[in-house]
């Protein structure tokens, strides 16, 4: 099959960082398009961070207005459509494995559309390897360029070849583009996009490309909107939230958009995910100041030791990163922190590793993702020498896993007996006639009922038990 090559993607091109001005695009669908999906349906695998899922959420709103239905039925669907991740190499090996049973489904059914979205079409690697030996995916889109989608799909129908649109460059902002949320009470708010941190191991900064913020005013619009559609919580999504406003004009800070959007009637705002370098005293005062900020924070460390924290390129050290959380506790005292931890990044020592085990403790997170070093081609870590094997870092996650479980236990033990506010979710998963929702300190809690009309409220539940992964407790009106 032939390929229509619009534009490829280059981690060299990826690595160009240019000055401020990235375009503000207001999506628009031009008519020809407009029922090109009528009577058929699609299917969205989603994987990866919640900025996959706020992308799958942009892409099911263009499927769905130019005439889509969505299906639960992968096998069976006109389009599925892949948003993959790119940022360890299992999550990779689970995405060919998908790839390798649709592949089976497509001979027996040759007109579904095959697409493959998000980061990892950003890697020249895949998308060689989609292009070489993968030749049944009909569409290969990368990060920047969802906003297309209609003409990708009415060119790939017609031509009956491969589309491949990836672009290397920074993108655009994308504003007004239709979106079915997943939920009804709770919204992936996007901030930014990007990443210009270049931490020595991520891929992210080359898939998606340079930091860029979107105007404070279609933020607070989209959250006011929000609020009118019932909605009661918000989490703002960025690689670095931080980092916000940088590239625009002025000195509005990521601070000043929590004091905004406190003002804005949604009850609940949470953020993700935070640089510690970049979290400054004026987002610390939001957090104690605004009643809708959440006490609850995820502040990746990556690592305790100040040589691979510098190995890392991450800017602090040991002593930074926990003056920063000390003076976080000294505002938001009942603060629930949680971090991200890698082990065995390139010749970690033991007692390099031990620092890590010391960070967390002196920190005391109530919980962690915990990852062994993943190299990823094309990133700066890749090509440092690693004399350590995988017997031992599989042994340092394990020991890092203990540590972490204590703290997930410790968070919840602390409010055993106090009655905390729950938004209900629904129906739990592990129990008959239970339901359950996380508190405003993101604690997973269950608890008797089998009333449906709770879901998105607020209600108040007095803990009763704490357990590793979450505490149960009792509705109390
Ligand atoms: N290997 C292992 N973990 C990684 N992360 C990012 N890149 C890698 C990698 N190459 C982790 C970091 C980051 C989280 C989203 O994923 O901990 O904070
Ligand atoms: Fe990756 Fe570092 Fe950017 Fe996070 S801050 S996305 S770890 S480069």
């Amino acid at each position: 099959m032939k390929n229509i090559k619009l534009a490829m993607p280059s981690l060299n091109a990826a690595r160009m960082r240019r000055g401020n001005g990235v375009p503000t695009i207001r999506y628009t669908l031009e008519s020809k398009y407009e029922n090109i999906g009528a009577g058929k349906t699609y299917h969205i695998f989603t994987y990866g961070c919640q900025g996959n899922e706020a992308d799958s959420e942009v892409m099911a709103g263009i499927l769905e207005q130019i005439g889509y239905t969505k299906s639960t039925d992968p096998m069976n669907s006109d389009v599925v459509i892949l948003n993959t991740c790119a940022i360890r190499e299992n999550a990779e090996q689970r995405i060919w494995g998908v790839l390798g049973q649709l592949k089976g489904r497509k001979r027996e059914k040759p007109d579904m559309l095959i697409g493959i979205a998000g980061c990892m079409p950003q890697e020249e690697n895949a998308t060689n390897k989609i292009l070489e030996s993968y030749n049944f995916i009909d569409l290969v889109i990368g990060t920047h360029n969802k906003g297309h989608l209609p003409k990708l799909i009415h060119d790939a129908y017609k031509s009956k070849m491969k589309v491949v649109e990836v672009l290397s460059c920074e993108g655009e902002i994308l504003e007004d583009a239709p979106k079915i949320r997943e939920s009804k009470h709770k919204a992936w708010v996007n901030i930014m996009f990007g990443c210009d941190e270049f931490c020595t191991y991520c891929i992210v900064p080359y898939t998606r490309g340079r930091e860029r913020s979107r105007a404070k005013e279609d933020i607070i619009a989209e959250v006011e909107q929000l609020v009118k559609d019932g909605y009661s919580e918000i989490t703002l999504l960025g690689q670095n939230v931080n980092a916000y406003g940088k590239d625009l004009e002025g000195d509005y800070t990521f601070g000043d958009l929590l004091y905004d959007l406190d003002k804005t009637g949604i009850k609940r705002i949470r953020y993700t995910t935070s640089h510690p370098r970049d979290l400054d005293e004026k987002t610390m005062m939001a957090m104690a100041e605004c009643k809708s900020v959440m006490p609850q924070l995820h502040l990746p460390v990556q690592s305790g030791d100040d040589y691979i924290l510098k190995k890392m390129n991450r800017k602090y050290t040991f002593e930074q990163y926990m003056t920063k959380v000390n003076r976080l506790k000294e505002l938001v005292p009942d603060l629930a922190l949680t971090t991200d931890i890698i082990v065995g990044f390139p010749n970690e020592t033991e007692e390099q590793f031990q620092n890590t085990l010391k960070l967390v403790q002196a920190a005391k997170f109530e919980g962690a993702f915990t990852f062994i070093y993943s190299k990823r081609e094309g990133t700066p870590a890749a090509i440092m020498p690693d004399d350590v094997s995988e017997a031992e870092k599989h042994d340092r996650l394990n020991r890092l896993n203990v540590l972490i479980n204590e703290g997930y236990l410790n968070g919840h033990k602390r409010f055993v007996g106090e009655v905390v506010e729950v938004l209900v979710d629904g129906q739990s998963k592990n129990g008959e006639g239970m339901m359950c929702g996380y508190t405003p300190h993101l604690k997973l809690t269950h608890f008797k009922s089998d009333d449906l009309s709770l879901v998105g409220k607020i209600v108040k539940v007095k803990v009763t038990e704490a357990k590793t992964w979450f505490m149960i407790g009792e509705l109390c009106e």
